[in-house]
């Protein structure tokens, strides 16, 4: 069977979400790379006059890296999108393939058929607010929402993450390429708003309070670190539990947040979340390399 393959259209919203495709759900935009590199489209296939199947397309040119996302529709017709797609992608000059699909999905199932593997597996937590109060902050360390200087930031960052996600840093290329590339995120124009916590100044943790409103009263959070050295005093739930507070004050009553799964990510952040969040659906990371 042939289908016409284009870029969607406002046009289109009414087909799409006849597909189950939700523009909200941000299924593995919540990626670090689309932080990075956000210009995305949707793509959809068409068989006569009906839409039959969506996926949406992110080429990182930098990383030699395109995402696929966001995928919706019948089987037939999501392989030849995802076939158009990656020849597209690999075109631009893309050597490695990405894609996010729920895990166990009918989409996962049809990406393993392309020779995609899953690299890594992505949780999404879920809070119902109001969370419970942050309690008395841990003794010795000053807490407030501050403008983040994005060199300072991303030196925390490079810190807190190196370790427990080093595919991260091997994706990006290195400490440096890390660092940079975090800075950009925290010098990002989204309405992004973060609580630092500072022992004698420095800066040893922070939370953000949210990277822009997701669905009306829903947030994604970008999450939560500590530097190594700090951990284990309490530092981390007192910032999670700050930030869910704010979210609160302004009138959010449920919090998403999607964060790497063990192996791949920190099991302490994934017990910490879940102390008063839950466990939705996960998300498989798959890839397809080597394709240049
Ligand atoms: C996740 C993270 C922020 C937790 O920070 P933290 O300050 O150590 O968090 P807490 O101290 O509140 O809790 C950590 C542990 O210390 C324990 N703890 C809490 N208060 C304590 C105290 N006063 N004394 C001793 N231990 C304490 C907690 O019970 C918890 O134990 P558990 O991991 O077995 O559940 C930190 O590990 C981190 O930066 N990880 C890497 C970054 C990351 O992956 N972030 C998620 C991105 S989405």
């Amino acid at each position: 069977m042939s289908y016409i393959l284009r870029s969607s259209t406002p046009s289109d919203a009414e087909a799409l979400a006849a597909l189950g495709w939700d523009p909200h759900a941000q299924r593995g935009l919540n990626e670090a790379d689309l932080f990075v590199y956000p210009s995305h489209e949707t793509w959809l296939a068409e068989h006569g006059d009906e839409v039959v199947a969506t996926a949406r397309l992110c080429i990182a040119p930098h990383s030699g890296l395109a995402l696929l996302t966001d995928l919706a529709g019948a089987a037939g017709p999501l392989l030849a999108l995802v076939d158009e797609l990656s020849q597209h992608a690999i075109g631009q000059g893309a050597e490695t393939i990405q894609a996010a699909a729920p895990t166990g999905s009918p989409m996962a199932a049809v990406l393993a058929e392309r020779g995609f593997t899953v690299q890594r597996r992505v949780v999404h937590i879920h809070w119902r607010l109001p969370a419970p109060p942050p309690g008395d902050p841990p003794s010795g360390i000053s807490f407030a929402e501050e403008i983040p200087n994005p060199e300072e930031y991303a030196r925390l960052a490079v810190a807190a993450y190196r370790g427990s996600w080093d595919w991260l840093f091997d994706h990006w290329g290195g400490d440096i390429a890390a660092r940079r590339n975090f800075a950009r995120l925290f010098e990002s124009p989204r309405d992004e708003r973060f609580i630092g916590a500072r022992q004698n100044g420095e800066l040893i943790g922070f939370v953000s309070t949210g990277s822009g409103e997701v669905v009306p009263g829903d947030f994604s959070t970008f999450g939560v670190l500590v530097r190594p050295a700090m951990r284990g005093q309490g530092i981390g739930n007192y910032l999670l539990l700050r930030a869910l507070q704010v979210l609160w004050n302004r009138g959010v009553r449920t919090a998403e947040m999607h964060t790497t799964a063990p192996s791949h990510g920190d099991p302490a952040a994934v017990r910490l979340y879940l102390r008063h969040g839950e466990r939705r659906g996960d998300v498989s990371i798959l890839r397809r390399s080597g394709l240049a």
